[in-house]
């Protein structure tokens, strides 16, 4: 299926390893110029490479953090500067940490906050200017299954992504005559990096093995098994896609089942 993406200029953020480079990767097959970014340079420079010697596509990288104003800014300036303007944004972001209201003060909050709602903001604010002129554009925000069906251990990641939730339904009525698409992805438990590292330090601190840590999430999901970070990407390229602009203000979760509720 062609998704009419070819020569779109996509920025998905935080993208270096896990969900955000796979998108990448996805979209850049899909023919999008791409840029990512990401705070480690190291990482985020094999990241670009090994996209492109494998699409032949153009990859652009950028040192980012997504919570700093600044740098967002002068990475889509450069950008627009460089590839003449925005036609995708995936934000993205890293998670907060996990644990329950005993557990964090006011500054927790904030800094969660900061992570994972206002950069979203950010990014948007950053982008829509440039796809309100050419009245086309393509918003899909990361989010997670914990703002659809809370999960008892995240409490930050619960009320961060709600917010994300209200923004996005809220921002989509306001930019669709524009032509403009705003949509959330909620993934379920996916085995990227960052899990595999959960996964060993669930053993380390002597909780039990690796394998009991994917025995105790795989029960609670009816297809038995993990997402692939590929399979989130192949949601966000539709939803990027031509074919997908009479689609806004959706949450779709891609979780294997996971969300017990209707909606
Ligand atoms: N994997 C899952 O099962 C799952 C499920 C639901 C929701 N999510 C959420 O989806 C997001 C991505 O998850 P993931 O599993 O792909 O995580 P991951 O494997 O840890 O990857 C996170 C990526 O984001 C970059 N990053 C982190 N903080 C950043 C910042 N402040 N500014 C710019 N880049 C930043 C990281 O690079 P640097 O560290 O170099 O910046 C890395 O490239 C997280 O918010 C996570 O909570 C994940």
């Amino acid at each position: 299926m062609d998704l009419g993406i070819k020569n779109k200029v996509a920025l998905v953020a935080a993208s270096s390893r896990g969900l955000g480079k796979a998108i990448a990767f996805q979209l850049s097959r899909e023919g999008a110029k791409v840029v990512i970014c990401a705070r480690n340079k190291e990482r985020l420079g094999k990241t670009r490479d090994e996209i492109a010697a494998e699409t032949g596509g153009v990859v652009r990288a950028f040192v980012a953090d997504v919570k700093d104003k600044k740098q967002v800014s002068k990475m889509v300036e450069q950008t627009v500067k460089e590839l003449g303007t925005i036609e995708i944004l995936v934000s993205n972001a890293g998670g907060p940490p996990s644990g329950t209201a005993d557990d964090f003060t006011l500054n927790d909050y904030q800094d969660a906050l900061e992570l994972n709602l206002l950069s979203t903001i950010n990014l948007c604010y950053e982008v829509i200017r440039f796809m309100k002129k050419q009245k086309w554009g393509r918003i899909i925000n990361m989010v997670s299954v914990a703002a659809k069906q809370p999960i008892d251990s995240l409490i930050l990641s619960n009320t961060a992504r709600a917010g994300v939730l209200g923004f996005s339904k809220s921002l989509s009525n306001q930019v669709a005559s524009y032509g403009i698409t705003v949509n959330s992805i909620c993934p379920g438990y996916t085995k990227t990096e960052r899990v595999e590292e959960l996964a060993k330090s669930f053993e380390e601190s002597g909780k039990g093995t690796v394998k009991d840590f994917y025995k105790n999430i795989q029960k609670n999901i009816p297809t038995g098994r993990l997402g692939a970070p590929e399979e989130i990407a192949h949601a966000v390229a539709f939803l990027a896609s031509e074919g997908a602009g009479y689609i806004t203000g959706v949450a779709l979760q891609v979780d294997g089942g996971y969300t017990k509720g209707l909606f």
